[in-house]
Formats: structure tokens, sequence, C-alpha cells
């Protein structure tokens, strides 16, 4: 129903100052639990963890860098779904990354150019996904994980996956390990997320491009600079000569026949079949994608939806359902100067698949076949999504710059395809949310230093010097901005919309005039966006509450305070009109006229600071909106077993902890008279 008129509830809570403790902090009247650490065994063979860099066994322990989190309510005996209950659910979560140094005795070491196996595997396993459930006895009750939950999984990059919608079997996907290019295995680099409406989990896989290592002469082994798989690799950023992030390649397996390490060397090896499938010379192309998992059956197969395009995927969240209106999927892929996509079903929705019985099955009926878009913002406030569809706007095997084969082809170069169409290029387009009440996008820009005065547009609004970059001037934008964007007619299968700019980052005490232009104060200045979420919460009468949350990555501002969290309650497209911004880095000087927001006011509240050297990410709730679930990724990132910099989670009841390594984890916040978080 478009036409819902809705009374949200106020935020309520006093705003959280800035900080650089080495401390979670949320406002008065909030509690923390710290409820699934990096290392946290989720069955009962599994020994606790040691925490000093001897643990293994990775694949049946909560990976690290907690990320993208969406909750699945379970009934309160068994392992059918019950969306409804706040006492008992799955946590689905990502583990995008490691802190190396952390999960060595010594930190991480290299043995005559080879990287033990030992280590390989363990920093391997810590990545991925984690299913994992979660109880408490009541409402007044804490909450823990279950160690011996019989749904708790870890998916990791050895898991079997398969590649389904247009380009499974596609020869780009053929390697020693899928012939076929039907099978994958595992996956890597997972940001954000997506909670299905059937009632599944969407993982992204986002930095993939770093692990792969690629020698000296592939370029010409692939038949020189201008060849396709070469335009094509440089694209998505994969140049030779590296060794890709952690040499996982360089281990000498004790199995020899093992492929887990070698696979993360892409270069063409002598002798192998020329159609890839005898070595790893497409191994790149089985990452890039969305993959759905069923949180509910800890032996199903995830699905690589190859229809959402292949990019660096953030995240995919669905827009509204409507009965009989074909769903959409909303994606940023986050480089910088990448786009904004989304997919729309050609399945419209049906009311009985919000709890169907074959939940990948109702996945393949939305997922696999619909049109992929990608945004185009024009300077007036309106915007077009254009369609990647192979033989139009000049998507064709006539294409100069890259001849497309087919289909398949376009979704595998889904850069490449909308460079063609004249796509907006992004300051990194991070996490995508909407809300629920008007059905407005929201999409977080986190930041973009290779911006320039003279490339800024309407979207992109801001080039400037930052005078407070880590004490390190900055230009560019070095503090980000949110887009929203109103689909015309209100409807998830427009293909315009109008869009506006919600929020500028900035420091409170940044110029008003070209870095500070959305009035940020002490209570809620903040610095490159990344998560976003609306909550699912309900006020007093049973009325959606549509308070969306803001988490913040490493950026501009962390020499000032730790990462954050920020309640907002947004206004909607067009409530600011238009504005003209005077742009200056150093001598060059220009103006762009953009759309803005109202000046967020106090209706933007900082809720949540982190501790030191992590990044805010991940957020869900329970249905009843009274247990907030967040991570805190990577605390004292920056930091070694010989210099470590944060003490993080143990230190979180107040009591000095000094000497222990800081973990990635969960926290689950509530509000200590039993209500609604947030409100
Ligand atoms: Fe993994 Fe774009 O943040
Ligand atoms: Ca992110
Ligand atoms: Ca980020
Ligand atoms: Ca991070």
């Amino acid at each position: 129903d478009t036409t819902v008129t809705v009374t949200p509830a106020a935020i309520g809570f006093v705003a959280v100052p800035k900080s650089l403790d080495d401390i979670v902090k949320v406002p008065d009247g909030y509690s923390v639990t710290v409820l699934y650490r990096l290392g946290d065994p989720i069955n009962t063979a599994t020994a606790a963890f040691a925490n000093n860099g001897t643990d293994t066994g990775y694949a049946n322990r909560a990976g690290d860098h907690h990320d993208g989190m969406s909750y699945f309510g379970l009934a309160a005996t068994g392992n059918t779904p019950d969306p409804a209950n706040s006492l008992r659910g799955l946590l689905v979560l990502n583990h995008e990354n490691i802190n190396q140094a952390y999960l060595h005795v010594n930190g991480a070491t290299t043995v005559g150019g080879a990287r033990p196996e030992g280590e390989a595997l363990k920093e391997m396993e810590c990545h991925g996904v984690s299913v994992v459930e979660i109880v408490r006895a009541s409402l007044s009750g804490a909450w823990s994980y279950v160690q011996a939950g019989t749904l708790n999984r870890r998916v990791t990059p050895l898991t079997p996956t398969s590649f389904v919608g247009p380009v499974a079997g596609n020869a780009a996907l053929r390697t020693a390990f899928s012939p076929t290019g039907v099978a994958g295995r595992g996956t890597i680099n997972n940001c954000a997320n997506g909670y299905m409406p059937w009632g599944t989990y969407m993982t992204n896989e986002e930095n993939w491009a770093g692990y792969f290592r690629r020698d000296t002469g592939d370029v010409a082994a692939r038949g020189g600079a201008a060849a396709k798989a070469n335009v094509s690799l440089a694209r998505y950023g994969i140049p030779e000569n590296r060794p890709g992030n952690y040499a996982w390649s360089t281990v000498t397996p004790a199995d020899a026949a093992s492929t887990i390490y070698r696979r993360w060397n892409i270069t063409v090896q002598p002798g192998a079949a020329a159609d890839g499938s005898g070595d790893f010379r497409n191994e790149a192309n089985q990452f890039g994608w969305c993959l759905e998992i069923d949180p509910f059956t800890n032996t199903s197969v995830p699905r690589k939806r190859t229809a959402l395009g292949r990019m660096n995927h953030e995240g995919c969240w669905a827009g509204r359902t409507i009965v009989g209106v074909r769903p959409a999927f909303y994606m940023g892929d986050d480089a910088q100067n990448e786009y904004i996509y989304k997919f729309v079903s050609a399945t419209p929705w049906v009311a009985a698949d919000a709890s169907p019985t074959d939940r990948l099955a109702t996945g393949d009926k939305y997922l696999n076949t619909g049109t992929l878009y990608v945004a185009r913002f024009n300077a007036d406030g309106t915007g077009t999504w254009l369609p990647l569809i192979f033989g139009q706007g000049g998507i064709t095997a006539s294409n100069t710059t890259y001849a497309f084969a087919d289909q398949a082809d376009v979704l595998i170069n889904a850069r490449l395809a909308a460079d063609v169409l004249g796509a907006t290029r992004m300051d990194r387009p991070e996490w995508t949310a909407i809300n629920p009440v008007s059905g407005e996008m929201y999409c977080t820009l986190t930041n973009n230093s290779s911006r320039t005065v003279a490339n800024t547009d309407a979207p992109n609004p801001r080039a400037y010097t930052d005078p407070r970059t880590n004490g390190t001037v900055t230009n560019g934008n070095a503090n980000g901005h949110i887009i929203r964007l109103r689909e015309t007619g209100d409807t998830s299968e427009a293909t315009a919309f109008a869009w506006d700019i919600y929020a500028f980052g900035a420091g409170s005490d940044l110029n008003p005039t070209n870095i500070n232009l959305s009035g940020l104060d002490a209570t809620n200045d903040f610095s490159s966006p990344d998560g976003l979420w609306f909550g699912r919460s309900s006020n007093a009468s049973g009325l959606v509450s549509p308070v969306m949350w803001i988490e913040t990555d490493d950026g501009a501002y962390t020499d000032v305070t730790n990462c954050m969290l920020l309640a907002a309650q947004p206004g909607t497209v067009n409530d600011g009109g238009v504005r003209t911004i005077t742009n200056t880095i150093g001598a060059t000087t220009g103006t762009q006229a953009t759309r803005v927001g109202r000046a967020p006011g106090t209706a933007l509240r900082r809720f949540l600071v982190g501790c030191k050297e992590c990044e805010i990410t991940g957020i869900d709730s329970t249905p009843d909106g009274r247990s907030l679930f967040v991570n805190i990724q990577h605390p004292g990132e920056n930091g070694s077993p010989s210099n470590i910099t944060s003490n993080w989670p143990a230190n979180q009841s107040g009591t000095a902890a000094t000497g222990v390594r800081p973990r990635s984890a969960t926290i689950v916040i509530t509000k200590n008279d039993g209500g609604v978080v947030g409100l």
C-alpha cells in the first residue's frame, strides 16, 4: 500500500559525545552486551578461544571483521522460521577480512618466500559468513549465542557454492575446480548484506580482486593489453606483477593435489587447456557476485546470483514488496567513481512467497530472470535507470572498446557495460537502504579522494581540501555524503526517479559554505558514512517508525573521534531545494549546483561511538525493536602482537585488560527500561 501515512515516534535519547576512548559508548539508559566474538566456537567439539595466536579450527569458530548482518527469527523450539520471534533467532553475519597479525603467535610469517600452510588456512577460514543461533530467556534476560546450535554454520572461501542465472555454465567460469563453469568454491571479502523478502540472507563479494596473484607476462599470455580478457581484468583492478593479499598462492600444501592455495594465482599456466578448464586463469570471474544463503538449513549449497551482475558488490537490499509488482534490489559498487545499480525481477511479487517452503527455489524465481539497471543522475534532480541488456544502447558485439558476446558477458563485465551506457560515476557507493514508509532509496557515498573541482557534478558536488584527515591534508570529497532517490510513481519497476542529497558528512567546525553544508553540530557530525539501515521497530501505536541508522567507516575524522552509529529521521526527496557550492582546491575554484535535503538538525543524532581503530558496521534488530545488533569491526587494526593498540572487547566492562588482543565482535544494545532502542 503506497498511500499509508504514518506519524513516526521521535528519537528519544541524548546524543553521545565524540570519543577516542577504547570502549563502545551508548546513551544513558542503554546497555551493551558482547555477544559473538572472533574465535568463539560454534560447536561443542571446538576448544575455547585462547586468543594468543595458537588457535586453529576457524571453520568452526566465528571469523574476523564482522560486517553486514541480519536476524532471522526462529520458533521457540526446533529449527522452523518464526519471523516474529524476538527471543530466539539466527544471526547471520559477514566476516569481510582479517587483522592478520593477531591470528598468529608473533604475526604472519613467510619462510623461504612461501607462506606456511597452517597460517594461510587460518586466514582463509577467518573470511566468509557465520550462521549462529542466539537466544534470550525473556525480554529482560541476557542474550547469548548457543555454542551447540544445530543450525550453526560457517561459510568460508572453501565452501561449495553453485552458479545460477544467465552466467551459470559460461566458459568464463571454467576452472580446474569447475570445468563446466557451474560449481563455485567459497566466497570472500563479504561486505554488506541483504535480507531477502522470502527469508534468506544475501552476502556480497566486495574487494575480492585484491586477493589474486597475477605474474608478469600474463597480459602477453592473454593476447596483449587490447585483448578482451585483459581489458576486463584491468577494469576490475587486477594488474599483473603482484602477489595477491596475504600471498596464499605461495603455500606448498601437504596434500600436493590440493588446489585451495594455487587457485589464488590466475596466471595462465603453460600447457593448460586454452579454454581455461585446466588452470585458474578464470578464477577471478568466480568472484564479484551476490551469494544467497538459506540460514535454516546448514546443508544447503549457497547460490551465486549472476543476474545481479559482477562488481565490487557492497550490498543488495530489496525495495518494498507489493503484490503484483516486480520487486527491485538496490546495489552499490564500492570503488572510486563506480556506479549504483538495481535489479528488477521479471516476476511480480506473490504474498505467499514471504514464507515459502523452499527458500532458495523462491530466490531462483525472483532473482534468476530480470533486468539489471545502472543509475544516471541528471543535474535537474531527475535520473534514469539504464538497462544493461545485450544488443541495446551500444552494448553490442561491434562495440569498439569491448566486443560483448552475449548477456552473460554483459553481466560478468557489468562495469564495462555501464561505462558504455554513460552511467554516473559516484563517490564510492556503499550501502543502500529503503525507507519502509515511503519506499525511497538511500545510498551512502563514503568518500572520494579523486573527485576534482573540474569533475564535480550535481550528485557528487563537493571537492575541497579537508584540513584534518588524520593530520594529512586530503583533497576531493574526504567526508562523503548520503544520496537518496524516489522512484517515479513510487514503484520498484520505475525506470526514472527524482533525487537529492540527504546529508553531507563533515566536522561541525568546518567551513559551512563548502564542507559542512548540512549544518552538522557537535551532536551529529560524522565522516565517511557506510552502513545504512532502516529500523523495523514499531512505536506504541504499532506504526512503523522509520528511523534510519547510519554507521561510519575509518575516515577523515578519526583523529577527532572513533567511528560511530547515528540515528536519523529523514524527510523526503526535495525537501531542501537547490544549492550552489563553491569548490576550492588550491588555486582551482568552481561552482557546482545540486539538490539538497533540509538540514537534519536534531532529527540526526549520534547514538554510539566505537572503540579504538574500529569501524562500525552491520546492523539489525529483533522484530520488536527492543534489541539492536551492531558489529564492531577490526578494533586495534593498526596494531600487532608486540604492539596491541586496543583491548576491546575484553575491556568493555570497564575493567582494564592490558595485553589482551582485540577481537571483532557483535554487540547487542538494549534499553534499560525494556523499550524500543532509539525511541
Ligand atoms: Fe566493505 Fe565498501 O566496505
Ligand atoms: Ca562498507
Ligand atoms: Ca567503507
Ligand atoms: Ca573496515
